[in-house]
């Protein structure tokens, strides 16, 4: 059976093209269907194409669209996308249909080879019991594993709880395959009243995207029963408020969960209060504060899932511009969730040199951390590279934040389409800098960070890569910034590095420890070479680590007193360069516009004024809201 013509979705077509829509006697039409093509939008509305979808607006209401978070919309398309595909394999070809086909096919040929009945019986007996034990499916389950029925796909139902102009629920309706159903609902009537006209101009039935008022907590948390593939939370400021809904109305059998968050200074750690009260963790201001906002939001959707006994997988984790927007699938095992703990953990961080130490809860390690989480050796209270305090960060999710695997997928689709999105140079830029990322390193550092600690020049990218990989540690990118590493090297060889690096590039001599000054009027030996005695007789403890209170020397001075232990090549190693050839396309694009930002949300959104989105940072605006379809938290936002 053709699985497509039998289910009842959009059967959006791979390639897509961009409708043209006439606007006839106060109702929208595609171009062609009517017999006056020539007539014009009234004069009133101004409208906008996006991807596949065109939405109309009121001139009054100029600066409503926002184009800022077109790459959001594209890469979201892109990822339901691949979603669609493996989710329609998993229910075509679910593991136990596959398992039982194995089964199968091993039985047939025990059978052709077995002389006598008993032996074989004996056997699949024994075969049953080593199987491991199926799980149960959801009530919501759309197929059927059953013998004598073939699985059917019927397609993805999803939610957009927070949908404004219907525009990002239109695209999806054209652009992904298998859509059975969109519900695109928003607090605000006005708001609605939008989606309506904009779903009807698509000309899509209003059977295919139910526009829908209500205030997102209530409808999520009052449709658990009939659970949505995808769910997507795109709101102003935090996504905080709607994360429990979110979690109890996606599909617990590896739903997808969007989720984007434009809170940042929040996640990045310049209100680690109110970060704390939103998501749980406590943050600290780091260089790579974005990276520890990104696993923060994930630990605070995971702690939600728990209580629901569900935990998640991320798929795609992103920090762009102003905004970060994660994708994680979502499954159901009581099991699971009691070692998902696991994934957690807390990060050390240097007040002097910001050198990151990890520990994950329960204890554990990678070969990464090993060095100072094995035994649960996390310094104490000092970095054992400067001296200085160590200040706390977490607690963070410190498991993956992508599926390497997933990534491939979309890469290789918006490669073959790109005309279908927009943003496609930057999407492959980034999903592929996100692909190469590695996976079990939490944080990144920035190279010219480093040389700033200790006052010296930077240290070349290619360089810094090569001296890594030369000593057979790890190293990557990461798609948050171009000039930062992940790797698993400990900063004693980083720090070991730039010695090596200032032995042909001096680091000033007004910046070094007195005692290093001395040795090299003395002698012709380099800087870090030189172990020196009296700065460190002079601010060491018996374990040898300097205390930075007694303020004699800077964090940078301190790593440059203590001798280089590794030996370090800093020879180009071919492995190191780091290239965009095989895309032809930068992994870090600009702005594209000056001023590149979200804007104000007056602005952005004056035709539809947004109600809070639970931020108390934002202006409210909720008039004409039905005040009894609120959440207790939207009422109280409403009268505070
Ligand atoms: C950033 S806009 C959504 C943009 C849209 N997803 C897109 O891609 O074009 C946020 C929307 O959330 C709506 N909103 C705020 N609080 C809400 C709530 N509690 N329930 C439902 N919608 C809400 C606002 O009215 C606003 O239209
Ligand atoms: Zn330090």
């Amino acid at each position: 059976m053709d699985v497509q013509s039998s289910s009842a979705t959009n059967g959006a077509a791979s390639s897509v093209q961009t409708p043209i829509i006439e606007l006839i006697d106060g109702k929208y039409y595609p171009s062609g269907s009517h017999h006056n093509t020539e007539r014009e939008i009234p004069s009133e509305f101004k409208c906008i194409k996006e991807g596949t979808a065109t939405v109309i607006y009121s001139k009054d209401t100029e600066a409503f669209y926002n184009k800022v978070q077109v790459f959001n919309r594209d890469t979201s398309t892109l990822v339901i996308k691949m979603f669609n595909d493996i989710r329609k394999e998993e229910k075509l070809n679910p593991p136990q249909k596959k398992r039982q086909q194995k089964q199968q096919a091993k039985q047939q040929q025990q059978e052709s080879t077995t002389t006598t009945a008993t032996n074989t019986s004996e056997q699949q007996a024994s075969e049953q019991q080593t199987q491991p034990p199926q799980p149960k499916q959801q009530s919501n389950d759309q197929m059927d594993t059953s013998d004598d029925k073939k699985p059917t796909y019927e397609g993805i139902r999803i939610l957009e709880a927070l949908s404004a102009t219907g525009l990002r629920s239109i695209r999806y309706w054209h652009e992904i395959p298998n859509v059975k159903q969109i519900i695109a609902n928003d607090l605000l009537p006005e708001a609605v009243e939008v989606i309506k006209r904009n779903v009807e101009f698509n000309n899509i039935s209003d059977n295919s995207i139910i526009a829908n008022q209500a205030d997102a907590i209530v409808y999520m948390a009052s449709n658990t029963d009939k659970a949505f593939d995808v769910v997507d939370l795109d709101p102003y400021g935090t996504a905080a408020p709607f994360i429990d809904g979110a979690i109890q109305s996606v599909d617990g059998n590896g739903g997808l969960l969007c989720v984007t968050c434009t809170d940042m200074a929040v996640l990045c750690g310049q209100q680690p209060g109110t970060c704390f009260a939103k998501y749980g963790s406590y943050p600290q201001k780091l260089k790579s504060c974005h990276e520890q906002g990104l696993r923060m939001l994930i630990s605070s959707i995971q702690t939600c899932a728990s209580k629901y006994k569900r935990y998640v997988v991320p798929v795609l984790s992103l920090s762009i511009d102003f905004y970060v927007r994660i994708f994680v699938r979502v499954y159901t095992s009581p099991e699971k969730v009691k070692t998902i703990y696991k994934q957690f953990g807390n990060v050390f961080v240097c007040s002097g040199c910001e050198s990151y130490y990890y520990e994950n809860l329960g204890g554990g390690s990678s070969a990464s951390r090993k060095e100072y989480i094995h035994d649960h050796s996390i310094p104490k209270d000092n970095c054992p590279e400067c001296g200085w305090r160590l200040k706390l960060s977490g607690p963070m999710w410190l498991g993956p934040i992508h599926d390497a695997d997933f990534i491939s997928k979309c890469l290789d689709h918006v490669q073959k389409n790109t005309h279908l999105f927009t943003t496609h140079k930057r999407i492959i830029g980034l999903l592929t800098a996100a692909k190469n990322e590695l996976s079990d390193i939490p944080l990144y550092y920035y190279l010219d960070h480093v040389a700033s600690v200790l006052k010296c020049n930077n240290i070349p990218m290619n360089v810094a890569r090569s001296a890594i990989l030369n000593a057979g540690y790890r190293v990557s990118g990461t798609h948050i910034k171009p000039n930062a590493i992940k790797t698993d090297a400990p900063m004693s060889f980083i720090y070991d590095m730039m010695k090596e690096w200032i032995k042909t590039h001096p680091v000033k001599q007004s910046v070094q420890p007195q005692s290093v000054q001395q040795q090299e009027s003395t002698t012709s030996t380099t800087a870090t070479t030189t172990a020196t005695t009296t700065a460190t007789t002079a601010t060491t403890t018996t374990n040898s680590t300097p205390i930075h209170s007694d303020k004699k020397l800077t964090p940078g001075q301190v790593i440059l007193s203590r001798p280089q232990k590794s030996q370090v090549s800093l020879e180009i190693n071919q492995k190191a360069l780091i290239s965009s050839k095989h895309t032809g396309i930068p992994t870090y694009l600009p702005n594209p516009e000056e001023n590149w930002g979200p804007g104000r949300r007056k602005t952005i959104h004056q035709s539809i004024n947004a109600s809070s989105s639970n931020n108390e940072d934002e202006e409210t605006n909720t008039t004409n809201t039905n005040e009894e379809s609120l959440s207790p938290q939207t009422k109280k936002q409403k009268h505070e």
